[in-house]
């Protein structure tokens, strides 16, 4: 059976020697709990925490990734040299890569569809805003999102989805359990239509936004999700480990 997947988004947070010993401390405990531990450190830490996890099972992914194999774009990093480093997994699409950057559905299918390509599984994030929430069509948002960011190719083993409520990130406030359940649910059913049925298909959907040591068991015992894409619990060893060890 898949295990549950727990992954740290640092985001833009982390010097060489933070992600020494962060890295150093989850790999310490992190394989013998109950789930899949996935550290994603922004691109100039990935080295060091490369080498701190070394083989103790703990997984490796980049935050973001170019659709292109390589070229002329500035400060941009491509799949292959992610996987040049050792990793197995790229965020796309993240809330904050659509709001910053501009990211549009149709940018982040291109970089899954490449990330896929280039043999990492691709965590696609979804999400809606509180607005969206608000004038109920979280529902319908959040299903076009994934109709359109999945790679065609998309698989259970190459993609993963993130559902993350743009209002939940950062800010200490949890969609319900009956909320987030209901989503999951959602998404499967447009994974379903997108898809088909067939086992190959069912896709592991991770929660995020405000994922913390105290909810983390009620959210990873909530129907329908596969784990957790945590931000800020991710930068401390021990609440990152304390979610680990609420999966069931
Ligand atoms: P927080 O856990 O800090 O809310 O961030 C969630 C997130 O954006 C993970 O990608």
């Amino acid at each position: 059976m898949t295990r549950i997947l727990i992954a740290g988004n640092w985001k833009m947070n982390g010097d060489i020697s933070m992600a020494q010993n962060l890295a150093t401390m989850i790999a310490s405990e992190g394989d013998a709990l109950n789930c899949e531990y996935l550290l994603c450190p922004p691109f100039t830490a990935i080295q060091t925490v490369a080498s701190a996890i070394g083989d103790s099972g703990i997984s490796l992914g980049g935050q973001d990734c170019h659709a292109a194999e390589a070229g002329a774009h500035t400060g941009d990093i491509s799949v292959g040299m992610l996987t040049d480093l050792g990793c197995g997994y790229v965020i796309v699409g993240h809330s904050e890569r659509r709001s910053n950057h501009g990211e549009t559905d149709a940018d982040v299918k291109v970089k899954a569809e490449a990330a896929v390509e280039g043999g990492l599984t691709a965590i696609v994030c979804v999400g809606e805003s509180e607005a969206e929430r608000e004038s109920g069509d979280a529902l319908a948002v959040v299903g076009s999102q994934v109709a359109s960011s999945l790679p065609d190719a998309a698989s259970a083993t190459n993609t993963v989805i993130a559902y993350e409520p743009v209002w939940a990130i950062g800010t200490g406030k949890v969609p319900t359990v009956e909320q987030i359940a209901e989503m999951h649910l959602h998404i499967k059913s447009v994974l379903t239509q997108e898809f088909g049925s067939d086992s190959s298909k069912t896709f592991r959907i991770l929660y995020g936004g405000s994922v913390n040591a105290e909810n983390a068991d009620e959210i990873l015992r909530t129907d329908g999700v596969g784990g957790a894409l945590v931000g800020g619990a991710s930068l401390k060893a021990e609440s990152f480990l304390a979610i680990g060890r609420s999966c069931p």
